[in-house]
């Protein structure tokens, strides 16, 4: 094992978005059935579009952050204890604008 803080710390990193893609038979509702891989997608695709995809944010599909739900995925962003719940692919503009800027010019900011 090796302790990395000092190297992400270090890279830059900022904040992490989490999107919840949990797929699971049962009776509960689970993120997989309410478009977290759209949702993710759509995350990956803001990003991209303004050319910090790879930069001081960073993606990661995640298990279940405890905010299922029928209507929408569970999305939370840390270190800033961020959380969302029923969000739709075509509420990632607005989330992840008001969280970074329009033109993510606030990826950089720190909790
Ligand atoms: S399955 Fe996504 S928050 Fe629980």
């Amino acid at each position: 094992m090796r302790e990395r803080t000092t190297d992400v710390m270090e890279n830059g990193f900022a904040a992490h978005v989490l999107v919840c893609t949990t797929d699971r038979d049962g009776d509960y509702a689970c993120c997989a059935d309410a478009s977290g891989d759209a949702v993710a997608d759509a995350v990956r695709a803001w990003l991209r579009d303004r050319g910090v995809f790879w930069s001081r944010v960073h993606v990661a599909e995640t298990s279940c952050l405890g905010l299922c739900s029928e209507n929408g995925t569970a999305v939370a962003i840390q270190p800033r204890n961020e959380w969302y719940s029923d969000v739709r692919p075509a509420d990632v503009p607005d989330l992840l604008a008001a969280a970074f800027g329009p033109d993510a010019e606030r990826v950089a900011d720190t909790a």
